[in-house]
C-alpha cells in the first residue's frame, strides 16, 4: 500500500474534536455517568471532603442496597408504540415539573463549591424542576430566592428545641416564595459516620497536618475554598453561639439542637403556621405512611437519609410498591436515595411513586465541575428519562404502569 492511499484510508476515519477552552467543559466531556461524576468530584475534592458527601452510616448496608435494590428491577419493554413524541413533564403538588425530579437538601453544600446552593437553584430553576434548601444550608433563604426567582423551592426543616427558630425560618421561606416544606423525621440522632470519624472531619473542617496535606494536594478546591468568604450555616447565623462559624464538629451541633421528643403532635404545629403542602421525609414503613396521611400530610418522603442514619434501614424503592397499595391516591410519593440514572427514575414512577428526589449526585456534580456539572446531571438524567420511555414504550408519565417492571430475585 502506498503512501497516498494509507493517507486516503486514515483521512476517512480521523475525526478532530474542536478544543475545548474551557476547563471545566473539557472535564464534562470524559463524563459520561454518575458514576463518573463520582470519580471525578474524588479527584477533585479533600478525601475528608469526598468522604462527608459520599459516605453512609456504619457498615453503609443501606447506602448500598438504596441503589442495588433499583438493579432487581426488570423492565417489561413494549414494542410498536409511537413514541416519536416524549412528555416526561409532570405536576408535584399543583405546580409544573418538567420531570419527576426534585433536588433532595444537602447540608453544608458550599463544601463542594463556593457557589454552594446558588450555583444549584439556578441549575434547578433552568431544568424546571423543584430544588430544596436544607436548614443546614450554607446559603440564606433570600439569596437563594434571588437566584432562582421563578422555579419551585422547597425548605426542608428539621426541628429543633428553638421551635420560635423553626417557625422563623418557614416564615422567612414562605415570604420568600417557597412552596413546599420537608420535615425531615428520621434524624432524631445523628447516625454514626465512620469515615468521619475515622477522618476526624468536623463542619467546618478543622485545620490540622492531615487537613492542610488534603488541600495542598487538591489546589484547585483550596483556591476556590480560600478565594470565597467563609462558610456558615447561612440562616441561622446569629441566632446561637454554634451556627457553625465555630469550629463544633457538626455531630456536637446536632446533638445539641435536635428535638428528640418530636411526635406526631408537631405535624399540628407545624400546619398551625405553614399552610402549604408538608412532606415527611424519612417514613420508612407501610404503617407509618398511613399514619402520616392520617394526620393529612400531602407527601410521603419514603428515604433513609441516602444511608446516612440507620443502618439496615429499607431501601427507599422497595417500599413504593406496598406504600401505594395502602394510601392509594391520598397523597404525593417521592422516592429519595439511590436514583443514578433516568431508568431509576422510570422504575420508580412504575412502583407507584409520583417522583424522585436525589442528593449526593448533584453534590458530587457540584464538587466535581460546578454549576456547569449540576447542568450535565440533570440533562443526563432528563435524557435517560426520554431514551427509557422510549426503549419502553411510553410516551408520556402516565404511560409508566405497574406492568413496565418486575423484582427479579
Ligand atoms: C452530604 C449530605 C448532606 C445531607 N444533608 C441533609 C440535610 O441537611 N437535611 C436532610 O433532610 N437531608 C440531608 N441529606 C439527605 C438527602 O436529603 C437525601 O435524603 C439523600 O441524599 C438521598 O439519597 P442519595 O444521596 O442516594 O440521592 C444529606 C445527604 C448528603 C449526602
Amino acid at each position: 500500500m502506498g503512501i497516498a492511499q494509507m493517507w486516503e484510508t486514515f483521512r476517512s476515519v480521523a475525526r478532530f474534536d474542536t478544543f475545548e477552552t474551557d476547563p471545566t467543559r473539557r472535564r464534562l466531556r470524559s463524563v459520561a455517568s454518575v458514576d463518573d461524576l463520582r470519580t471525578l468530584a474524588k479527584r477533585r475534592l479533600p478525601a475528608g471532603v469526598f468522604d462527608y458527601i459520599d459516605g453512609g452510616a456504619e457498615d453503609e448496608r443501606t447506602l448500598g442496597t438504596n441503589s442495588t435494590h433499583f438493579s432487581r428491577l426488570e423492565f417489561r419493554p413494549r414494542v410498536l408504540r409511537d413514541v416519536s413524541a416524549l412528555d416526561t413533564s409532570t405536576t408535584i403538588f399543583g405546580r409544573p415539573a418538567s420531570m419527576p425530579v426534585i433536588l433532595s437538601p444537602t447540608g453544608f453544600t458550599r463544601i463542594a463549591h463556593s457557589q454552594g446552593e446558588l450555583a444549584v437553584t439556578r441549575a434547578a430553576g433552568r431544568a424546571g424542576i423543584p430544588w430544596s434548601l436544607s436548614t443546614m444550608g450554607t446559603r440564606s433563604i433570600e439569596e437563594c430566592a434571588e437566584a432562582n426567582p421563578d422555579g419551585d423551592k422547597w425548605f426542608q426543616i428539621y426541628t429543633w428545641k428553638d421551635r420560635g427558630l423553626v417557625r422563623e425560618l418557614v416564615e422567612r421561606a414562605r415570604a420568600s416564595g417557597f412552596s413546599t416544606v420537608w420535615l425531615t423525621v428520621d434524624t432524631a440522632v445523628l447516625g454514626r459516620r465512620e469515615r468521619d470519624v475515622r477522618r476526624g472531619m468536623t463542619l467546618p473542617p478543622k485545620l490540622g497536618p492531615r487537613t492542610l496535606i488534603d488541600g495542598a494536594i487538591h489546589p484547585a478546591w483550596t483556591k476556590d475554598f480560600l478565594t470565597a468568604e467563609p462558610i456558615t450555616f447561612a440562616n441561622i447565623v446569629g441566632r446561637h453561639d454554634d451556627d457553625g462559624s465555630t469550629a463544633i464538629s457538626l455531630a456536637e451541633h446536632v446533638a445539641s439542637q435536635f428535638d428528640q421528643a418530636l411526635s406526631w403532635d408537631d405535624i399540628e404545629w407545624l400546619r398551625s403556621f405553614w399552610d402549604g403542602p408538608i412532606v415527611l421525609k424519612g417514613i420508612q414503613t407501610v404503617a407509618d405512611a398511613k399514619r402520616a396521611v392520617a394526620e393529612g400530610v400531602e407527601g410521603i418522603g419514603l428515604s433513609n437519609h441516602g444511608g446516612r442514619q440507620l443502618d439496615d434501614a429499607p431501601s427507599p424503592v422497595t417500599l413504593i410498591e406496598p406504600v401505594r397499595d395502602e394510601i392509594g391516591d391520598t397523597a404525593t410519593i417521592i422516592c429519595d436515595g439511590g436514583v443514578r440514572r433516568g431508568s431509576d427514575v422510570v422504575k420508580a414512577l412504575a412502583l407507584g411513586a409520583d417522583a424522585v428526589s436525589l442528593g449526593r449526585p448533584c453534590f458530587l456534580a457540584l464538587g466535581a465541575a460546578g454549576e456547569p456539572g449540576v447542568d450535565w446531571l440533570l440533562d443526563f438524567l432528563r435524557e435517560g428519562i426520554e431514551r427509557t420511555m422510549a426503549l419502553t414504550g411510553c410516551a408520556s408519565l402516565a404511560e409508566i404502569d405497574r406492568d413496565l417492571v418486575r423484582w427479579i430475585a
